[in-house]
């Protein structure tokens, strides 16, 4: 059985890069403390717990060791509740979350009244409207054009959540420019999570089995084998190798492989090592 794995599958630079951050800080011995789990994926929260990085549910349950601050950002308020409790931060931060709440906080100074299309509670987007509003900005946050507010005020300045969907986005913009706005837009997307759908959708179309790794409590690896499944009946969502049944490929001559963004390589490759075995 020939095992393809797409062409862009797993961790994502962002959470690669705060993965290495987390290891990095507790390298000589330190204690570290991530404000939720640092990624969707138990196996490598668990592994990390070993390695002295634990997780605590707000600021308020730390009160020693470094605060790691996780790659999807935090409210500015964290990081001054941890300053003002003289605990040291490693800001994790994905550069572009970064980016998307400097680009909300900019709005707000230059005058535009906000609109964030997002996931309203999804703490990226938290972040980037307490950025906003502490700027002084007017927010108004939407998932989609359904949720645009009728009563929208010029000027108006358009963020988005890094893992949108271009098309919605798009949907959004249109919308305020058939009421004859002019909004300013300044798209935030991250290509990561599309770059992956789109590669797990091309495999999916070509293989007799598909197996997706990720953790269960990720979003974006349950809509990677939302997406499979549309072009490959027989796709399976797991976290570990363990849970491979490998009567799920008899009769298959090709089985792809695909990953979340939260995935990483690691575990990709001991399940490619399990496949390529059977
Ligand atoms: Fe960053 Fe994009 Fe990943 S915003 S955390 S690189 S999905």
């Amino acid at each position: 059985m020939k095992v393809i794995r797409a062409k862009h599958a797993g961790a994502c630079y962002g959470v690669q890069r705060a993965l290495d951050m987390a290891y990095a800080a507790v390298d000589d011995g330190n204690t570290a403390y991530t404000l939720g789990p640092l990624i969707h994926n138990p196996q490598v929260v668990e592994t990390l717990e070993q390695h002295g990085v634990s997780v605590a549910e707000s600021i308020d349950n730390v009160s020693e060791g470094i605060v790691i601050i996780r790659s999807h950002g935090v409210v500015p308020q964290v990081k001054k509740a941890a300053e003002e409790r003289d605990l040291p931060i490693i800001d994790a931060t994905c550069p572009h979350v970064s980016r998307a709440q400097r680009a909300a906080a900019a709005l707000a100074e230059e005058g535009y009244e906000i609109v964030i299309v997002g996931e309203a509670g999804h703490p990226e987007v938290e972040g980037m409207t307490a950025y906003a509003r502490e700027a002084g900005g007017n927010v108004v946050i939407v998932a989609d054009v359904e949720e645009l507010p009728s009563d929208l005020k010029e000027p108006i300045g358009v963020v988005v959540q890094t893992t949108q969907a271009k098309e919605n986005l798009d949907a959004v913009v249109e919308a305020l420019e058939e009421r004859g706005l002019s909004p300013y837009v300044k798209n935030t997307i991250c290509f990561a999570t599309r770059q992956r759908q789109e590669a797990a959708a091309e495999l999916a179309r070509s293989v007799d089995a598909l197996v997706v790794i990720g953790g269960r409590n990720s979003s974006n690896t349950t809509r990677l084998h939302d997406i499979c499944k549309v072009h490959c009946e027989h796709s399976y969502h797991i976290e570990t190798p363990e849970e491979i049944d490998p009567d799920w490929f008899n009769r298959c001559d090709e089985v792809g492989v695909t990953a979340g963004a939260s995935t990483p390589e690691d575990q990709i490759e001991s399940v490619i090592d399990y496949l390529e075995s059977l």
